[in-house]
């Protein structure tokens, strides 16, 4: 039996798959007029130094979630959960700095082969690593993220883009400065269960 043409000009139930048709715009451009009173080429900018940021607070984010599933030792409980805490705070600001690239008019980092070529944070193996080889990454990798951030939030507020600026203050610098000081505190080499010995002190009887 003949099969039966379906002619898509006409209204029909039938989904139009794989469809493919030319970029509505190009990544690395900003819509040229919006009324946002903030000029293309302060946009341009912005959206540029804001798709940096991204690439590298999303390499952050899955270096979180890694670390999460890959953790091994006697702290394997509490750091479980608190990298996947942190790892929630982060796709909350890569959300955030994605729909300020778009609201700026740009085009947003988005897929995992564009995101590594363009993080400057190392790349971890695949295998598992000891806890404090994960901590020194995650650490290094908020290192990256924060030495950006404070230059960017004040080139944003000279370029009078103050929105850009709070964002980048109130919630990425904040965040990741706050993480920073949760996960150092694991580095510090306390004792567990038995506490150094008192120092001598001279003249004690
Ligand atoms: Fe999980």
């Amino acid at each position: 039996m003949a099969k039966k043409q379906i002619d898509t000009t006409l209204t029909t139930a039938q989904p139009r798959l794989h469809q493919r048709a030319r970029e509505i715009q190009e990544y690395g451009t900003v819509s040229h007029m919006l009324p946002l009173e903030l000029e293309e080429p302060v946009r341009l900018e912005m959206t540029e130094q804001l798709n940096q940021l991204l690439a590298d607070i999303m390499t952050l984010r899955d270096l979180y979630k890694k670390s999460h599933w890959q953790v091994a030792g006697p702290t394997f409980y509490q750091l479980h959960l608190l990298f996947d805490k942190h790892y929630e705070e982060q796709v909350e600001l890569v959300d955030a700095i994605a729909e300020r690239i778009q609201l700026l008019g740009g085009v947003s980092i988005a897929m995992a082969p564009d995101v590594a070529e363009t993080t400057q944070i190392e790349r971890p193996p695949r295998g598992r690593e000891e806890v404090p080889v994960q901590l020194s990454r995650l650490l290094d990798a908020h290192q990256v993220i924060i030495r950006q951030t404070r230059p960017l939030a004040r080139r944003a507020s000279t370029l009078g883009d103050d929105g850009t600026n709070d964002l980048l203050v109130s919630e990425v610098l904040r965040r990741n400065e706050l993480q920073v000081w949760f996960l150092s505190e694991h580095l510090v080499d306390v004792p567990l269960v038995k506490a150094h010995e008192p120092p001598v002190t001279s003249g004690a009887a």
